[in-house]
């Protein structure tokens, strides 16, 4: 909270730039937490949130409905194989602890109840609340309510850099989707297995290896276990496709998305689930089949106009080819940050990096400094003109995905800068 006090306060911001209330201006390398598309101010979106505005702010979803969540709700299941309709709220979090309720609840509907049990990957983050911390725990951040969570079952998760000795990676692999297997298969009260979609961002951004989800998804369908993906940080475009799921022919149950989704403008986030979820649920309301869940501000109008107009704007901009493409100017700083004394392991894929930190490259020592390396990288950064936040010893790099490949040229070359700086006060 100390060092909190020194950050600056951001007054305005246009295109891939944020200004702060001396004038400084630094690009956002952050993409405002994984969530801007277009980057700021972009016209379209403003007109679309004004419009929807004079229209209708804001009305309840309890027992009535509205035109702009409607046409959203259709554009989602058009583009989402395998699933059926779409449940809103407000932020990534609550979808995924809906994602939970509704699996857990289908088990109940279904007549067998003695599926309650969660299956997740080590490292894996889910969101910040009681559930959402429950089946992505991680010690740094919420080891204080340990023992308030749930418990889960916990499969390790392979990372190439740190494979357990006498494994190769692809024996990791396969001790990993082994253990997995173990579990499923000994265990008729697992309910669901909940992962996020492609890669692991909060946790370090760990790619899965491909085939992995994949395999995962084999082993739900073979022992009768719902398949909870979390799209949350990787799905809409991050990661170089619009899903993840269909990239990595793992067709979820129940599926959560948010951040991007309106483009990184208003708080919305959507759980959608498969037909056969979403019949369990339907009965008399004396059956109590139907799931007691709702937020005050579930579907909000602004929010769903908006995350139309940005749905919009990913089609008529070819957005998902254009990031395949601008991806490879990452690769062509690979070499260079590599040799920089401080960095372990360089992870990549569509618009997201993760470049690791280590005091010792042969013993990949995670990097450690008596001030924190995020205020650290916080501040060379934005001398360095960006801004960057750092999750442990991992520089992260999540800029809008419209971003030209002029400033990312800019943004790759300031990032070895703010390193070479910022290890200079670490070593
Ligand atoms: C994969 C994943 N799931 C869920 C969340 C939680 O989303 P929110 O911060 O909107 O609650 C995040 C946030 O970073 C995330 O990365």
């Amino acid at each position: 909270m100390n060092e909190w006090k020194s950050f600056d306060e951001i007054v305005t911001a246009k295109g891939m730039w944020l200004i702060d209330s001396k004038g400084n201006k630094i690009l956002d390398a952050v993409g405002s937490m994984w969530c801007n598309v277009w980057g700021h101010s972009k016209p379209e979106l403003i007109k679309a949130i004004v419009n929807q505005s004079k229209k209708l702010q804001h009305s309840s979803m309890f027992n009535l409905t509205h035109e702009s969540a409607e046409k959203l709700a259709e554009k989602l299941v058009r583009f989402s194989p395998g699933m059926h309709k779409v449940f809103y709220s407000d932020n990534g979090s609550s979808a995924m602890e809906i994602a939970l309720k509704l699996a857990l609840q289908y088990w109940q509907n279904t007549g067998e109840k003695q599926k309650s049990k969660i299956i997740t990957l080590e490292n894996g983050y889910h969101g910040d609340t009681f559930g959402a911390m429950s089946v992505g725990y991680v010690p740094q951040f919420f080891g204080n309510f340990k023992k308030q969570l749930f418990p889960t079952l916990q499969i390790p998760t392979p990372n190439k850099y740190r494979i357990p000795k006498g494994y190769t990676y692809s024996d990791y692999q396969i001790y990993c989707l082994d253990k997995i297997e173990t579990q499923l298969s000994k265990d008729n009260k697992i309910a669901a297995f909940v992962m996020e979609s492609g890669a692991q961002v909060a946790g370090g951004v760990l790619i899965y290896p491909k085939n992995f989800q994949k395999k995962i998804k084999k082993l739900c369908k073979k022992y009768n276990v719902l398949l909870i993906l979390d799209e949350i940080a990787t799905g809409f475009g991050r990661l170089g496709s619009m899903l993840q799921y269909t990239e990595q022919k793992s067709i979820p149950d129940i599926v959560a998305y948010g951040k991007m989704l309106t483009g990184g403008y208003l708080t919305l986030a959507a759980t959608l689930s498969s037909k056969k979820v979403y019949d369990s649920f339907i009965g008399e309301f004396n059956d109590r089949k139907h799931l007691f869940h709702g937020h005050t501000y579930t579907g909000n109008p602004i929010a769903c106009a908006v995350s139309l107009e940005n749905l919009n704007l990913y089609q008529k901009d070819n957005l998902i080819k254009k990031i395949q493409k601008k991806s490879k100017v990452f690769e062509k700083y690979y070499e260079e940050i590599a040799k920089l004394e401080s960095v372990g392991d360089i992870r990549h894929k569509g618009m997201l990096m993760g470049i690791e930190l280590v005091s010792n490259k042969k013993k990949k020592t995670p990097i450690r400094s008596k001030k924190s390396i995020n205020k650290i990288f916080f501040e060379e950064g934005k001398n360095h003109g960006i801004y960057l936040r750092t999750l442990g010893n991992i520089v992260m790099l999540v800029p809008p995905l419209a971003i030209s490949e002029k400033d990312l040229d800019f943004l790759l070359k300031r990032t070895i800068k703010t390193i070479k700086s910022a290890q200079k006060q670490v070593f």
